[in-house]
């Protein structure tokens, strides 16, 4: 880390970024595990390697790479991110979501988060793919935490509405059209790395969660934060723990992240085909 604040540092990121031959996005997506093929929907791709970008931190897990991909879906300027940070790889939360500054210093105006996550709800299984209405923070953290740089947003900003209900209609619509089922859901954020308990799991379905991960609500809340729309799609890759009788691996989550990869592809796709201006 430099002597830099965040706001200068998300400002040099972002002027080497556009240094490249690419539109600047209007829209970014944030590619969860297993999900890094998403990228694929890019046409004229540009891609920059995260080390490429001045301030990024590395990724350390399997099944995330670590590139900014740049180019359009459906005529719209966007980037696309293989590869975040989590909180369990050491990463403050402020870290973790800088991505996410940067994007917004881009002229990023849309934020869709994707995510592998384990099904708590009854009604899910294992390749569902769910639209997250709100979300548990239950990191114990705030990304937020600290002095606030009032060039962001403001100190205490308003989460009544993290996940864009226009965006979330336009997802529903597109995925109806595309005969794919999105079922509405709470996620809740745990640290891990360990996976969790039934104990736990059996907590996260008393306080309302639908499906856990690791991910996702530091990056919505620094979204907000800063003013973009949030809508994130979260895919069950596997039961919660005691939901299933099989123990959770994260090479099970990869997977499955790949089998309904395809899916939630082609509803991006539309979703952003749909936010041209
Ligand atoms: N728990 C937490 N994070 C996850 C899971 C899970 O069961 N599956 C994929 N990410």
């Amino acid at each position: 880390m430099t002597g830099l604040d965040h706001f200068s540092m998300a400002e040099e990121a972002a002027a080497i970024i556009r240094t490249h031959d690419a539109p600047d996005p209007s829209v970014a997506c944030v590619l969860g595990s297993g999900l890094a093929g998403l990228a694929d929907a890019v046409t004229d791709p540009m891609l920059i390697p995260y080390e490429e970008i001045p301030h990024f931190p590395r990724p350390t897990v399997a099944g995330h790479h670590g590139n900014m991909i740049l180019g359009r879906v459906g005529g719209v300027p966007v980037a696309f991110l293989q590869g975040r940070f989590h909180y369990y790889e050491g990463h403050t939360l402020e870290t973790a979501a800088f991505p996410v500054r940067v994007l917004a210093r881009l002229g990023v105006e849309v934020l869709i988060l994707t995510a592998a996550t384990g099904g708590i709800a009854p009604h899910l299984a294992p390749g569902d793919l769910v639209l997250v209405t709100d979300h548990l923070n239950l990191l114990g953290a705030n990304p937020l935490r600290g002095p606030n740089n009032e060039r962001f947003g403001p100190r205490f900003p308003d989460m009544s509405t993290v996940y864009d209900v226009e965006l979330r209609a336009i997802a529903e619509e597109e995925a109806a059209g595309l005969g794919h089922s999105l079922k509405p859901g709470v996620y809740a954020a745990l640290s891990g790395p360990s996976y969790e308990t039934p104990a736990e799991i059996r907590m996260l379905r008393t306080l309302g969660a639908d499906v856990v991960g690791m991910s996702t609500v530091p990056e919505a809340i620094v979204a907000r934060h800063m003013g973009l729309r949030v809508l994130a799609f979260a895919l069950v890759t596997n039961a919660a723990a005691g939901v299933g009788q099989t123990p959770i691996s994260h090479a099970e989550v990869l997977e499955r992240g790949a089998e309904a990869g395809g899916r939630l592809g082609r509803i991006i796709e539309r979703v952003i085909g749909r936010l041209r201006q």
